[in-house]
């Protein structure tokens, strides 16, 4: 595109940052549960909290590691109960995602969660399924569902639930692998990963956020993973850093949670610039907007704040990365690229 960059005056990037469409790659629909609706649903259902208050709960947002969250991620999980409860939960994400000019969306979705408190895999699909179908013709948002396995269970679980989605095949487009990364390698999930990759299902995979380069590295050789959730621990190995570069592997990374999840100290230590300048296809992405402190667009203000050595041109590269790295069709890429050019050509 021949959009000259320098003629973006810096002033205007947080402007252009939020405006610019953007795809989101990275986003577990159970973390965008907000404090204020985790209590009305905990309410409607008679499900009692741990906690006395929306300000409680919302305090006790003080995480130490990726497992601290956890613990109270699937606590506030445990209030969905019926296919309104997701529904609701997935439209009131789908509605923030358009507001931050999200064109697309690839979501997450755990139903392991919701299986271990009796709520069957089809009442989570359908509550999804149909807050897409709103969101597309309510909010012209584009979004497609990823289902995740909870890699603290066995494979054996994880085959379960992919033979318990498969009626429901017609609504999900892909697996993915999250929950604690320690201790629990991809190879672990080869064998769910190869059924998976056997009937067509995309798969990406968190790597690296919290565990090794060499878990980045069997989520690429033994899970087939085509993109890589988080990928940031890539950076110890120069070896890995090419490699993800020369095969043009995306990286969803997530400023915000690795801030709050205490990967890296302070926004200003994160290594998004140094994987955009060694060529990697990084994207930014919002994890779990309700416990992170912030939606695509705060994650992408605050890193742009954060990193002075990033300017219109990797805003540019950043959106464009959501787009090519998403499992569109060649034509709704072109689309959403074009949309991207144009918002460009009226900032320069
Ligand atoms: N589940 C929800 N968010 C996650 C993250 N950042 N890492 C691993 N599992 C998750
Ligand atoms: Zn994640």
């Amino acid at each position: 595109m021949a959009v000259d960059f320098s003629r973006i005056p810096r002033q205007r990037l947080p402007e252009l940052l939020r405006a610019m469409p953007k795809a989101e790659l990275h986003l577990h629909i159970e973390g965008t549960l907000e404090p204020e609706l985790i209590f009305a649903l905990a309410k409607k259902n008679g499900v009692a909290l741990a906690y006395p208050s929306v300000d409680a709960l919302r305090a006790a947002y003080a995480f130490t590691d990726l497992q601290s969250f956890l613990d109270i991620y699937y606590a506030g999980a445990s209030v969905l109960l019926h296919e309104s409860d997701f529904e609701a939960m997935a439209m009131a994400y789908f509605e923030r995602a358009a507001a931050d000019h999200v064109v697309h969306a690839e979501v997450f979705f755990d139903p392991q969660t919701h299986a271990a408190r009796g709520v069957s895999i089809g009442t989570v699909i359908r509550g999804l399924a149909a807050a897409r179908a709103r969101a597309r013709r309510e909010l012209g948002l584009r979004s497609e569902l990823i289902l995740c396995f909870l890699r603290h269970l066995s494979e054996d679980e994880a085959i379960a639930t992919l033979e318990a989605a498969l009626p429901y095949g017609e609504h999900f487009i892909g697996v993915g692998l999250d929950s604690s990364e320690r201790g629990n390698p991809p190879e672990k999930f080869a064998r769910v990963f190869a059924r998976a990759g056997a009937l067509g299902l995309h798969r990406v995979a968190h790597a690296g956020e919290e565990g090794p380069p060499s878990y980045i590295e069997a989520a690429l050789d033994v899970l087939h993973a085509e993109r890589i959730d988080h990928g940031v621990r890539c950076v110890e190995s120069p070896a890995l850093v090419a490699r993800l570069a020369r095969e043009g592997v995306a990286l969803t990374v997530c400023p915000l949670s690795n801030l709050k999840l205490r990967v890296f100290d302070k926004l200003a230590d994160h290594n998004l610039a140094d994987l955009l300048r060694a060529g990697i296809k990084a994207t930014i992405n919002s994890d779990d907007p309700a416990y992170f402190g912030g939606y695509v667009n705060d994650n992408f203000i605050a890193t742009f704040e954060a990193l002075p050595q990033l300017g219109a041109a990797d805003a540019y590269a950043l959106a464009k990365n959501s787009f090519d790295a998403s499992f569109v069709d060649a034509a709704a890429r072109a689309a959403m690229t074009a949309r991207l050019d144009a918002e460009f050509a009226r900032f320069a």
